[in-house]
């Protein structure tokens, strides 16, 4: 079995099958029923736990969705039914249990440390489904729905974030060295993304350009991503922090920068971060890209129990 918790330590070539492997996938579903079954029911009698301490919607359903297309069962916990914090029962026994009772457990947390923990206890797959620090599978579904709208390898084209520099941009910098694409960043100085992870993407030949200026970022640019300005770990004050980023909004003049046929992208939730006529416009994937989530799930949970084809 294999975890799936950061882009960064998984090789290039077991993501590229994972994409692949959602291609195939997707394909030969034409017409089936949202929990029509896949024809090798891959992953019967499975179990996938999931857990949330902190909202969603695109991740708790696409992840429900994709293991009953494999064929399997999943089942959502919340943090606060279980005996962990004021029980305390610890984070190590409760990784133990989940791990006799379930096949597959997803965790979208708000710390990086309890993944480390449950990573050290858990015998069945730890999937990330977000933390602080990273957003790995909205990024490799990202880049899956890329490559269909385009039509190309992501290797092939030029890829812009306009915005903070989050968890889904950590977790887009680790794609852009592991599939090779040119990545553009548009941010004020004060919030350039870890230099951390931008060394360690220099080390693995990375090909990024950092600019505080949005229209430099968005130019010439095939696909145009941003995010809320605050995400849901950010404790700051918030008005001053979209204040900060008033010049990185990503508008219709901004799309106009980009290539004549580049298109936008957002993972969702949004704020005031895109304008509305952009969000809606023809440009706009964002709806498309959401729904990939399933696709893209279902080969990470494959890629877990190492069935991938
Ligand atoms: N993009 C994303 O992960 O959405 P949710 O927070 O709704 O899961
Ligand atoms: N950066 C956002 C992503 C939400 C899917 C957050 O962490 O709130």
């Amino acid at each position: 079995m294999k975890h799936f918790i950061n882009i960064k330590n998984i090789p290039s070539r077991d993501l590229k099958k994972i994409i692949l492997d959602a291609k195939k996938r997707k394909i030969s579903r034409k017409n089936f029923n949202t929990l029509d079954v896949d024809n090798d029911s891959p992953l019967k009698g499975k179990l996938l736990i999931q857990m949330f301490e902190k909202s969603s919607l695109r991740t708790r359903l696409s992840f429900y969705i994709a293991i009953k297309q494999l064929s399997g069962g999943a089942l959502t916990l919340r943090p606060d039914e279980l005996h962990l914090k004021k029980g305390g029962e610890s984070l190590a026994d409760t990784a133990k249990i989940i791990s006799t009772f379930g096949s597959a457990f997803m965790l979208r947390t708000d710390s990086e440390q309890k993944l480390n923990i449950l990573k050290k206890y858990m015998t069945i797959p730890l999937i990330n489904g977000l933390s602080p620090k990273s957003h790995p599978t909205q990024v490799l579904s990202d880049v899956f729905t890329i490559e269909e709208i385009k039509k190309k390898p992501i290797s092939k084209l030029q890829i812009c974030w306009i915005g903070d520099s989050n968890n889904v941009l950590n977790s887009l910098i680790e794609a852009s060295v592991k599939f090779s694409f040119k990545l553009n960043i548009g941010c004020p100085k004060k919030y350039e993304p870890n230099r951390d992870l931008l060394n360690w993407a220099k080390k693995n030949k990375s090909n990024i350009k950092i600019f505080n200026n949005s229209k430099k970022a968005a130019t010439g640019s095939d696909v145009v991503f941003t995010d809320k300005v605050v995400s849901m770990n950010d404790k700051v004050n918030k008005f001053k922090k979209i204040k900060d980023f008033k010049n990185f909004k990503v508008t219709s003049m901004i799309m106009s920068c980009a290539k004549k046929d580049a298109i936008f992208l957002h993972c969702l939730p949004r704020g005031s971060e895109v304008s509305n006529d952009v969000f809606f416009g023809k440009k706009s994937k964002v709806f498309q890209q959401a729904l990939n989530r399933i696709y893209v799930q279902k080969s990470i949970l494959l890629y877990c129990f190492e069935k991938l084809r």
